[in-house]
């Protein structure tokens, strides 16, 4: 064999441990059952002794049967019934367990015997859902501490305390006791501040970027937006969440008043678009300042209503995006906010072509000639979230490679936004970037990513941001059949290096359909120990690894009654299902009314619940009695047509749950794949800096046909001071307003909010009267997201189908946008 022969062999070696997506349902289940065990031992080997804490990871954990017909399974992992999984890491053992975080939906399908088939999917989303069994379950109030989403994206840490939050600016999402997975509850923020604490229609927060900036005193910094529903003026917020959980809303930026004459034909805003605020999923900081990556998909106050339906003969509608458009042609802009100061820097927003969307962060820190460098992660559209998270794509291929990992560096002074490649792909197939949180605001010098997301055989990628070239890039992958999420690094301790640590990745064998942990050396990327868990662990978003320090728990182990407790290492498994199953029956009504007005009588019975546990059990039996009878009448009323659905329903279900514990071992010697290095190479756009400019301001290209030609006004930024409580804050008064039975002050918000909205939508939807919109404005509560409903909701509905208009053209860069389609992946995606 020639030296070339050699050589050509070994570039080939990479494509042959190639990932795939076969395999990859174990990821979506149809049911997933883990929360059923209380802990899990997973055998485990050369776990560094010095980790100790807990390893949460969010779930997006059951999905229905996949060959069902739609509305009657979900398919979009944000849709997913929620769940956290939790790895206690100590002295070198694993145990894991996991809870459905008691959110609505997961009560329906749980008050449903898990099964989605049966549920009908009555909760909205990017799934198809049925608007029968939807305006069912609106009318059952909700329980207290049920949240009307899945707080399943990520976790904050306020204190000691973690959330586990989602977009939902008012509750984010639950506290719960990570030691136990228990006691669930919305964070009870303490509001000083006149947004949160006094809702009013005159600044409703509408959405809020889960992924938020910690300083190192453990103020939290986050972003929302929010909208004055009188003036049809968006804002973009700043707070802080001390360690206390005290919320401040310490910055508002005002983008200006819409037009309310600007809803063209299709919902289309025509008008000026830099008035309407860019949906941020992450935000960034340094030392001093704040920065708000604004993408280009602008929420469209055009579309505050009802999706219109998509199939009038039908209960099942589509479900998708709504609310937010894409735009090609508005640039990304950033807004730095002064941490100290608690001022804008600039009183408009920086733009950078072409249009962005971003996802998650990298690390941001001030450079040394005053200019702010931020690294994130970007693609040409929103296709992550309206594409590439359902099922049915990440089931049948590839994540694709379209994403961009760019440093941005900002000059306030100048008012310019550079950026440049930190690797020397122009595109590729990664997303969940990490770095060591040490350094969060401080020059840094390493990221981790997930190459392939979701596949089998992905890898890790080890980037040296310092070197685009990518020459000291290390990958790790792990065995062909091993799907890696989103690592975190931990530090060892009393070590300075940035890189002296470990990497802990979940990761699904799906050849096994069993869970997995993995530590790995962060320096080398190369595999320390493992553990092996005895169930499948579904697929999911974001991880976070708190030690017992950080929480302010007791170092080590104890042994308790809910406690991790070693056990014998018989085949490996020995697992503790001694949980009680316990369905929480909500309220059924006996009769719906098409009126506003319900009665909501309950006709539960407490489920009757035997446990039977043996110490080495290899049958469990656990018998959930759950008897319901009801009868309901369900009116659904739409603008147009109406479709009367009567049940009658005397759910009488017998359960037994048998869990066997796996009879084959899984432990297996550990096969460490060594790093490979990514082909050094210097790409003919390297570096960027300075190039990103455009010629012709964007708004002119963007107002292009349409006889709006202002000139973009960019209204004076305002820090608005935050009026001095001199009263400390009733605390009753804090409570989340969801919690709040229905009447009393949250039908006044909302009929305040809903005069305020039909003073101006019959002006741009002219076949909308003033009555007819406040008649309906009742049944659309949901859509219009009044108080305590994050805006997610609103954008998680209806068709994702983006209608074209004179406005909205191909990208001004299309040299950018080449990269990204690949013609492997133009399989038309059902999405609405
Ligand atoms: C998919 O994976 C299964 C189980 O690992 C294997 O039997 C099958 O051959 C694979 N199919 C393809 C097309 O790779
Ligand atoms: C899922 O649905 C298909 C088709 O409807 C059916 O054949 C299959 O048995 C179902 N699976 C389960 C686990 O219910
Ligand atoms: C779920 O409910 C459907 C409809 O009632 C039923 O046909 C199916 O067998 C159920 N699936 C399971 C796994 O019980
Ligand atoms: C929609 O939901 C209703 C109420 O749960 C149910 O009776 C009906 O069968 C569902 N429709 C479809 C097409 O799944
Ligand atoms: C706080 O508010 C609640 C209800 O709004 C009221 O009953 C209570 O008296 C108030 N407490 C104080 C100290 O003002
Ligand atoms: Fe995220």
């Amino acid at each position: 064999m020639s030296i070339i022969q050699l050589i050509f062999f070994g570039l080939l070696v990479p494509c042959l441990v190639a990932q795939s997506f076969n395999q990859t349902h174990l990821g979506f289940p149809d049911s997933w059952d883990g929360d059923k065990y209380r802990e899990l031992y997973c055998p485990s080997k050369n776990i560094p002794k010095w980790l100790d804490g807990y390893f949460l990871c969010q779930l997006s954990a059951s999905y229905g049967n996949s060959s069902a017909p739609d509305g009657e399974k979900l398919s979009h992992m944000i849709d997913a019934i929620g769940a956290v999984g939790s790895f206690h890491v100590s002295n070198g053992q694993v145990v894991f367990s996991a809870q459905y975080y008691p959110a609505r939906p997961y009560k329906i399908w749980e008050f449903y015997d898990r099964n989605m088939s049966k549920a009908s999917v009555p909760f909205a989303g990017w799934s198809d859902y049925n608007l029968t069994a939807m305006s069912k379950w609106e009318q059952v109030p909700a329980n207290p501490d049920s949240a009307r989403f899945h707080p399943n994206l990520d976790f904050w840490k306020v204190g000691n305390r973690i959330i586990a939050g989602t977009e939902a600016p008012y509750w984010v999402g639950y506290e719960f006791d990570v030691r136990t997975l228990q006691k669930f509850k919305l964070f009870p923020f303490k509001e000083e501040n006149d947004i949160f604490s006094t809702p009013r229609h005159t600044m409703i927060p509408i959405s809020m970027a889960i992924h938020e900036r910690n300083d190192a005193d453990g103020t939290i910094w986050g972003s929302f937006s929010a909208m004055n529903f009188e003036e049809q003026r968006f804002y973009q917020g700043i707070f802080t969440v001390d360690t206390n959980g005290v919320r401040r809303v310490v910055g508002l930026y005002d983008y200006g008043a819409w037009d309310t004459n600007a809803c063209g034909s299709n919902d289309e805003y025509i008008g000026d678009k830099t008035l309407l605020p860019g949906y941020i999923h992450s935000i960034t900081s340094t030392e001093n300042f704040v920065i708000l990556p604004i993408t280009s998909l602008l929420i469209n106050p055009c579309k505050f209503k009802e999706p219109p339906l998509n199939n009038i003969r039908s209960a099942i509608q589509k479900g998708g995006l709504w609310g937010m458009d894409f735009y090609d042609m508005v640039p990304m802009r950033f807004l730095i906010f002064n941490k100290k100061t608690l001022e804008f820097t600039t009183q408009k927003p920086l733009e950078v072509f072409p249009s962005m969307f971003v996802t998650h962060q990298l690390n941001a820190f001030e450079a040394e000639d005053g200019n702010l460098v931020a690294d994130m992660v970007v693609y040409d559209s929103h296709d992550p979230y309206i594409k590439y998270f359902y099922t049915d794509f990440l089931t049948k291929q590839l994540y694709p490679t379209t994403a961009r990992v760019l440093r941005f560096t900002l000059d306030s002074k100048k008012q310019r936004v550079m950026y440049n490649y930190l690797i020397p792909q122009e595109t590729i197939s990664a997303d969940f970037p990490q770095f060591n949180h040490n350094y969060e605001q401080k020059a840094y010098q390493w990221g981790y990513i997930v190459q392939h997301p979701f596949a089998s055989g992905n890898s890790i990628l080890k980037i040296n941001v310092d070197e685009p070239a990518g020459s000291r890039n290390l990958e790790f992958r792990a065995d062909p059949n091993l799907v890696l999420h989103e690592p975190w690094f931990v530090q060892k301790p009393e070590t300075k290096k940035e890189d002296e640590g470990v990497l802990l990745v979940r990761g699904l064998d799906t050849a096994e359909n069993k869970g997995v942990l993995i530590v790995l050396d962060a320096e080398k990327m190369v595999e320390l120990g493992r553990a092996y868990v005895p169930i499948s662990i579904p697929f999911g978003f974001h991880n976070r690894f708190f030690s017992k320090k950080d929480l302010g728990l007791p170092e080590g182990f104890q042994v308790g009654p809910s406690q991790y407790r070693p056990m014998d290492k018989k085949q490996g498994i020995a697992t503790l299902p001694l949980k009680k199953i316990t369905t929480i029956l909500p309220s059924t009504s006996t009769e719906i009314p098409t009126t506003t007005t319900t009665e909501p009588s309950s006709t539960t019975t407490v489920p009757s619940t035997t446990t039977t546990t043996t110490p080495e059990p290899t049958t469990t039996s656990t018998t959930t009695k759950l008897t319901t009878s009801s009868s309901t009448t369900t009116t659904t009323t739409t603008p147009e047509p109406t479709t009367t659905i009567t049940t009658s329903e005397k759910p009488v279900t017998l359960t037994t749950q048998t869990w066997t514990p796996p009879t084959t071992t899984t432990v297996k010697t550990t096969t460490v794949t060594l790093p490979t290095t990514t082909t050094p190479k210097i790409p003919r756009w390297w570096p960027l800096a300075g190039s990103a400019t455009t010629e012709q301001p964007w708004w002119q290209k963007v107002q292009t046909g349409t006889t709006n030609t202002l000139p973009p006004l960019f209204p004076v930024s305002k820090s608005v001071e935050e009026k001095k409580v001199s009263v400390k804050p009733n605390e009753s008064d804090n409570k989340v307003v969801e919690q709040k039975p229905t009447g009393g002050s949250m039908d006044e918000i909302y009929d305040q909010t809903l005069t305020a909205l039909c003073s101006w939508i019959p002006k741009v939807f002219t076949s909308i009267s003033n009555e007819l919109c406040f008649k309906q404005g009742r049944t659309a509560a949901k859509w219009m997201a009044p108080i305590a409903q994050s805006y997610a909701e609103r954008f998680r509905m209806g068709r994702a189908n983006r209608k074209t208009s004179p406005n909205d053209n191909p990208n001004i860069q299309p040299s950018l946008k080449q990269m990204a389609f690949d013609p492997l992946q133009q399989e038309p995606i059902r999405f609405g």
